[in-house]
């Protein structure tokens, strides 16, 4: 059983870090999950944070030959937490944040605010406030709305402010292509085609304390070709060339976005990160080149392609069914209350039992959650070898927008969270239990009191 730990398909289905040990448990980082589902329960998020500071590390280290500063932001919201905050605190990363919830638990972590960005696209003026009245280090402009607050907010608090101003480019990356769709329907940022990134260009020039550096596009999610980011960067520079004899406008920064793809499922074969950097620093240089433009500093602010694949969900098996000639059911100890991706999106996983991992696969089966609703789905085919109730079943790449997303949907307390470095466990996030559910609930005694 043991020497089949090497056959290469076995290996495909297993993610970076990963190992098998000798009593045929899945390892990550060195640690059993036996072990950790034993000794923090089920469901439980485990992620192996010595691969999160890798894919910092390998961004950065794909963009070291530019000419000019480029920043990593990581997109928070894929995966946010004090611990994780405190420990990219030491780092050499930026932070993307999208609410005042998210620049709270990263300034209480000690995050430093000169490298912090907030996003969105309806910040409200308490939130723009916070994140100017405490330094932080630029604001992706939305709209007109949000403008005319900054204007107000940085006047009474005479701070001044860098912002990128986010466009809609009007291209759209779908996992293996883009498309340019001329205008774009998205709630997101300023349209360029209808001219909207003109007016507040012209606005922003003349503003006493909103400082513009540059433009931001973000074109999609689970990218898995250059060609998007090659046309974006195209036609901001085209515009940023006209804009600058315009308005004098100075494209100093150039944000990408995020949206690198990822390895869910044996079938998805993403880039590697240097790919993508390769591909965005030449493209740059390319319409610099031919333009004439200075350099632009290039941002990225990848989520997914940092945490995903360091993150893995443990889950206990508890009961089955089996529908003869249609699917055998197993069900777990979770679901769409710690993974709403697979309803939400009609995302896809896989993994692998924990406990047996190199037992052969003998049946396809479903993995249900269990949440009341037919759609609390996790995988909905997957080989596995027989699988008993109290077998640990560990999904893979579910490291962004898993615990972000969790929910308490049907009371089912949020799973704890654990953070592998150098093959020691700790907890980051403590299982919610139901007496945490009381903090927020006022009995009929209190209101009427
Ligand atoms: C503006 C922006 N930047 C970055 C990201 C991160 O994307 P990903 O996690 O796919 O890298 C997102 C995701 O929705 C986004 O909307």
């Amino acid at each position: 059983m043991w020497d089949k730990m090497t056959s290469t398909d076995f290996n495909k289905r297993l993610m970076d870090g990963m190992t098998i040990s000798e009593e045929n448990h899945l390892k990550i980082n060195g640690v059993d999950t036996v072990a950790l589902a034993e000794k923090y329960g089920t469901p439980l998020y485990v992620y192996d944070i010595d691969l999160v500071l890798n894919k910092i590390r390998s961004f950065k280290d794909a963009f070291k030959c530019y000419e000019k500063k480029t920043q990593v932001a990581y997109a928070s919201k894929a995966f946010s937490s004090l611990a994780l905050y405190e420990r990219l605190a030491g780092e050499d990363v930026s932070l993307d944040v999208v609410s005042g919830g998210e620049l709270y638990l990263a300034l209480k972590a000690g995050f430093p605010a000169d490298r912090i960005h907030f996003h969105g696209n309806n910040k409200s003026s308490r939130e723009l406030r916070e994140a100017i009245a405490n330094g932080i280090g630029c604001i992706v402009l939305d709209n007109f709305i949000e403008l005319t607050m900054l204007e107000e907010i940085t006047e009474q608090l005479q701070k001044n402010i860098n912002v990128l101003i986010r466009v809609t480019p009007g291209i759209h990356a779908h996992t293996h292509d883009y498309i340019s769709t001329g205008q774009e329907d998205s709630k997101f940022g300023f349209d360029l085609a209808s001219g909207q990134v003109e007016k507040v260009i012209e606005r922003l020039m003349s503003s006493t304390y909103i400082n513009a550096i540059g433009l931001h596009a973000h074109i999609g999610s689970q990218i898995f070709e250059v060609s998007g980011y090659e046309a974006v960067i195209d036609k901001l520079m085209k515009k940023a060339d006209e804009w600058r004899s315009t308005y004098q406008f100075n494209l100093e920064v150039l944000n990408v976005g995020g949206g690198f793809g990822i390895r869910y499922v044996e079938n998805d074969a993403p880039l590697s990160l240097s790919v993508f950097a390769e591909a965005i620093m030449t493209a740059v240089k390319k319409s610099s080149n031919e333009l004439n433009l200075e350099l632009p500093e290039i941002w990225i602010e990848p989520g997914r392609s940092i945490v995903g694949e360091a993150g893995t969900t443990l889950y206990t098996v508890g009961t089955e069914k089996e529908i003869p000639e249609v699917r055998k059911y197993i069900s777990v100890d979770g679901g769409m209350a710690d993974n709403i991706r697979p309803a939400l999106y009609q995302a896809t996983y896989t993994g692998v039992l924990a406990n047996r991992v190199n037992d052969d696969s003998v049946e396809k089966v479903s993995v249900a959650g269990k949440a009341c609703e037919s759609g609390d789905m996790l995988i909905w085919d997957i080989e596995l070898p027989e699988i008993n109730q109290s077998d640990i079943l560990a999904v893979f790449s579910t490291g962004a927008y898993g615990y972000s997303m969790a929910s308490n949907y049907n009371r089912l307390p949020r799973p704890a969270v654990v953070f592998l470095e150098n093959g020691e466990d700790s907890l980051a996030i403590r299982r919610e239990t139901y007496d945490d559910y009381l903090n927020l609930e006022i009995s009929h005694a209190d209101r009427t009191k």
